[in-house]
């Protein structure tokens, strides 16, 4: 096959082949940016493998772009550099093996075929001659076209030699999986379930880049369920493989959690970019396990699940080194997540919904999102009774914050004046006689303005100071 006509579109290409054929030098294109051509996607990340020194060449093909800042690892043989929005990386070829126990590659020069083998995946393993006599021309030792067509993600060697060589291949075969919506070989199936115990080698980093890469793919489900039949879940994630099975007692058994949790993330993925509001759905229910328990002529409850979930949240983002400042956001969504529906079930109150519009603040539309793809009933008249149900609580939101303009709420009366009316120093009291005043405004007793929450404060301060005085 003969991509000429693709690669030429690609702006740098000419100063590539001019640059190799004045230095005599081989050079391909390889990797994603095969696989992606081939698949008709986007891509900015562009690798060429060079047969030769590839510190050298890069230099030459910046000059002859006119860009002067060319980063270079000498260790690893690769240069780099950006053009525009591209990212355009040199490597040489190498063969390399990894260093069992810390997993820094051991980097020696190879041929082309020695860097070919020891790619990962099949989809990732062609290469596009750049060179005058087969310039355009697809090589691809491992039928790696033919798994495109046929959907299918195969090791070029050995899966037992190819995730030896890096285990997070294993990761990575699954998020290539969810993110084209392929199938995996059964042989890394295997593979994968026998050398699961290889990923406590990788770095946290990188484990975790994989794990929120298959969460941001267009079908999350495809990834997860591979993780967790390989039993990599277990390993990388042990909470959300805990959440699969069912207890059966008397007439009761309750529906697998981690298989409604699959059907949560696919439902809110649909609607949805924003990765935090897919982790949110995916750890929603993850205090279930801990938190079950039989109850005679009930059944199954999980009271609680969602306070002891939102706390779990904090040690899991230290562990898998997730980003902190996402922490607050996937906490409030996952101890809110009953909220809506405890609200449209009973009769609403005003402050019911001041409460849910205060707590959720900003995210409350992400909360309803989360609720909505958390309806996973068979049944359509449920399921549209439940939608129903959103519905009028959203409705009720939008008039009671049209009535008290709750949207950045707060006591209208701040902190420096309580303590100048009531002659207090900065503490503890200052927060409790805010709080009440919030109160209040929750609870409908005052309204929500500057006037009725002074007045509040002069009602009620002789009752706080009280206290103090008696002391
Ligand atoms: N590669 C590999 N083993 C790894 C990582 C990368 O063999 N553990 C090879 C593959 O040939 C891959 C190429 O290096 O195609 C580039 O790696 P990377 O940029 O991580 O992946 P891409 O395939 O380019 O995919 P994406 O950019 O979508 O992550």
């Amino acid at each position: 096959m003969n991509l000429s006509e693709e690669i030429n579109k690609i702006p740098i290409i000419k100063a590539i082949t001019s640059a190799a054929e004045e230095n005599h030098v081989e050079v391909f294109m390889v990797g994603g940016i095969v696989r992606d051509i081939l698949l008709k996607r986007n891509r900015n990340d562009l690798d060429f493998l060079v047969i030769g020194n590839s510190l050298e060449f890069a230099e030459k093909v910046a000059k002859k772009l006119g860009i002067s800042k060319v980063t270079k690892y000498k260790n690893f043989g690769t240069a780099h550099f950006k053009y525009g929005e591209l990212n355009i990386e040199f490597v040489g070829a190498r063969k390399e093996s990894y260093n069992r126990n810390s997993r820094k590659p051991v980097v020696e020069n190879g041929t082309f075929e020695d860097d070919i083998r020891r790619r990962d995946f099949t989809i990732n393993a062609m290469a596009i001659s750049l060179n005058k006599n087969s310039f355009g021309e697809l090589i691809d030792s491992f039928n790696g076209y033919q798994d495109l067509l046929n959907k299918l993600i195969r090791t070029p060697l050995d899966p037992f030699q190819t995730f030896d060589d890096d285990p997070l291949r294993i990761m990575r075969a699954f998020r290539f999986a969810a993110q084209l919506e392929f199938d995996v070989d059964e042989s890394i199936l295997k593979a994968a379930k026998e050398m699961k115990e290889r990923l406590r080698i990788v770095s946290q980093e990188r484990i975790t880049d994989e794990f929120i890469k298959i969460l941001a793919s267009p079908k999350p489900s495809i990834g997860l369920k591979l993780l967790f039949d390989t039993e990599v879940l277990e390993i990388i994630f042990p909470e959300i493989h805990n959440l699969a099975g069912v207890d059966q007692r008397q007439d009761y058994h309750h529906k697998d959690v981690f298989l409604h949790t699959l059907i949560v993330v696919d439902n809110i993925s649909q609607v949805t970019d924003n990765v935090w509001l897919r982790f949110a759905a995916l750890v929603h229910d993850i205090a279930k396990p801990q938190t079950k328990k039989f109850v005679e002529g009930i059944g199954w409850t999980f009271h609680g699940h969602e306070e002891l979930g939102a706390r779990m949240m904090k040690n899991i983002f230290h562990r898998m080194k997730l980003p902190m400042n996402k922490l607050e956001y996937v906490e409030k969504l996952i101890r809110l997540h009953l909220r809506p529906i405890a609200l449209a079930k009973e009769e609403v109150t005003d402050s019911a919904i001041r409460r849910l519009i205060v707590q959720a603040g900003e995210d409350l539309q992400d909360l309803i999102t989360l609720c909505r793809a958390d309806i996973t009933s068979k049944n359509p008249q449920k399921v549209e009774k439940y939608l129903a149900n959103y519905e009028a609580v959203m409705k009720k939101v939008l008039e009671v914050r049209e009535k008290d303009k709750l949207r950045a709420f707060q006591s209208p009366v701040r902190g420096e004046e309580i303590m100048r009316i009531c002659n207090l120093k900065p503490s503890k009291k200052v927060g409790e006689i805010k709080k009440a005043i919030e109160e209040a405004i929750l609870d409908g007793i005052i309204e929500n303005n500057y006037e009725a929450a002074l007045e509040y404060l002069m009602r009620i301060k002789d009752d706080y100071l009280k206290d103090d005085e008696k002391k």
